[in-house]
């Protein structure tokens, strides 16, 4: 029936897309977990090959492509989808997201504008609402799917500024008569650099806050610090709460944050970029209390909702002014439409992927129930890991309920510890330097599919390593 508006039942009798994904991406995980994990190749290995099988001067087999691309794909590069990768916050994927991922680029929906997409613009509002909703923030709450975590970091940055300095917008910072000032501690992502530095802050206009014994930001030193800048002339305007750090996943006191930004007007951007997924737990969300109470909150569904790069998610509970930091007018793209908002106008970027399809369809196909699941599963085996360590000796050095393990013992050198761990293809972590100190390693289990016997194989295979056998 022509002019029709409901979708099409689904009574098509073609293979569906699940199928033949589900079982190539099934066959690739076992591959997968049955292979290596950290590639030993150079750069001319890999160019040379490049250099002398695509010169593109001649039409060659799909098939026989996809075949190389595949085997490149396997051999060189570190199996962040590996049960025994447990490094940053890259996750196994769910075949749903990757369903998703696919679609998207077949169809290749434009997300500028609601008009041209109007399925996936409320496909990904429905999406965002149902989170915002998790966060406890207010039904009037606005959220956009972003490229990851920088860019919603970004985002947050430039719409606390558009609210500080109303001038920044149009005259820009130089007309900003004090120097504005963010706080976040050494442990915050250092995506907030650069940002500082594009959006024309400059570097020097965060202020480092000093952390507790848990690496936990400290309000005393906080409050020390913004008063001491007012004194002396500089405009303090953001604080940023992380929950779950990169190096170490720890939780900043949200709560006790959210307290004093408002008794300073303060604006609270919680950096929830990966440790944000522990909001659906039962066992976890109560680590994140007083998240509702930010101002603005990123979370990536590319890193804890196991779903492929990037998808990140920025939320803030002040429509208004993320409309005015975003807000463009032009006369080629399709006509406002009342009722509903553009992205392009509402958001950092312009022409944009259907970014958060993956997020929708494997929420969709798994069910809240099946992410917590998955989530809490991590949380389990993190805890797994911390006990096996400290059975084989190891000292834990950070305390999180997060599946971020950061651990050492006397006398280790991490760089050649982990020069052997890689040789041996026994897993995949990362060292890290925590509060300025010499480094330690870091475990984070960041894969649906690692089981404890994965991780007693890692510890147990690492013990001679540790001892240079
Ligand atoms: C706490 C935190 N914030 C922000 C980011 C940046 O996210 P993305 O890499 O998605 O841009 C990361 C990345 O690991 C992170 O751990």
């Amino acid at each position: 029936m022509q002019g029709r508006s409901e979708p099409d039942a689904v009574t098509d009798p073609r293979p569906t897309m699940r199928d033949g994904i589900s079982s190539h991406v099934a066959q690739l995980e076992c591959d997968i977990a049955n292979g290596p994990i950290v590639p030993a190749v150079t750069p001319e290995e890999i160019r040379s090959h490049l250099a002398s099988r695509y010169r593109f001067d001649a039409p060659a087999d799909l098939d026989d492509v996809c075949a190389d691309i595949e085997r490149m794909l396997r051999t060189w590069q570190v199996q962040v989808t590996h049960p025994r990768y447990f490094g940053l916050f890259n996750p196994s994927v769910t075949p749903a997201s990757v369903v998703a991922d696919t679609l998207v680029a077949m169809y290749n929906p434009q997300l500028a504008t609601w008009r041209t997409s109007p399925a996936a613009n409320e496909i990904e509002r429905h999406t965002l609402r149902w989170l915002a909703g998790k966060f406890g923030l207010p039904d009037d709450a606005i959220a956009s799917f972003t490229s990851g975590g920088a860019e919603a970091n970004f985002s947050a940055v430039i719409v606390a500024l558009t609210r500080a300095f109303p001038e920044y917008g149009d005259a820009g910072l130089q007309r900003v008569v004090s120097a504005p000032a963010i706080y976040l501690t050494a442990e915050a992502h250092h995506s907030f650099n650069k940002i500082a530095h594009m959006t024309g802050l400059g570097r020097r206009a965060l202020r480092i806050v000093a952390t507790d014994g848990h690496l936990k930001m400290d309000l005393d030193d906080l409050a020390r610090q913004v008063a001491e800048d007012r004194r002396g002339g500089f405009a303090p305007f953001m604080v940023i709460g992380t929950a779950g750090t990169t190096g170490a996943g720890v939780i900043d006191p949200l709560t006790d944050l959210a307290r004093f930004c408002r008794s300073q007007n303060l604006w609270l951007h919680v950096d929830a970029a990966w440790g944000g997924a522990a909001i659906l737990s039962p066992r976890l969300r109560a680590h994140l209390a007083g998240i509702e109470a930010a101002d603005s909150i990123t979370c990536d569904a590319h890193k804890w909702f196991s779903v492929p790069m990037g998808a990140g998610m920025f939320f803030c509970r002040h429509a208004d002014v993320v409309t005015e930091a975003f807000r463009a007018t032009t006369s080629y793209m399709p006509g406002r439409t009342d009722a509903v908002l553009d992205p392009y106008t509402s958001s950092v970027q312009w022409s944009r992927r259907f970014i958060g399809l993956k997020l929708f369809c494997s929420l969709a196909h798994h069910g809240e129930s099946g992410y917590v699941d998955m989530i809490e599963h991590q949380a389990r085996m993190g805890d797994v890991l911390r006990a096996a360590l400290t059975r084989a000796g190891w000292r834990i050095v950070n305390t999180t309920p997060l599946p971020v393990v950061c651990f050492t013992r006397e006398g280790l050198v991490t760089s050649t510890f982990l020069k052997d761990l890689y040789g041996g293809q026994i897993a995949w972590m990362s060292e890290v330097r925590l509060n300025g100190e010499a480094p330690v390693l870091r475990a984070c289990i960041t894969s649906f599919r690692t089981t404890p016997a994965d991780i007693e194989r890692v510890v147990r295979e690492m013990s001679p390593l540790a001892a240079g056998e």
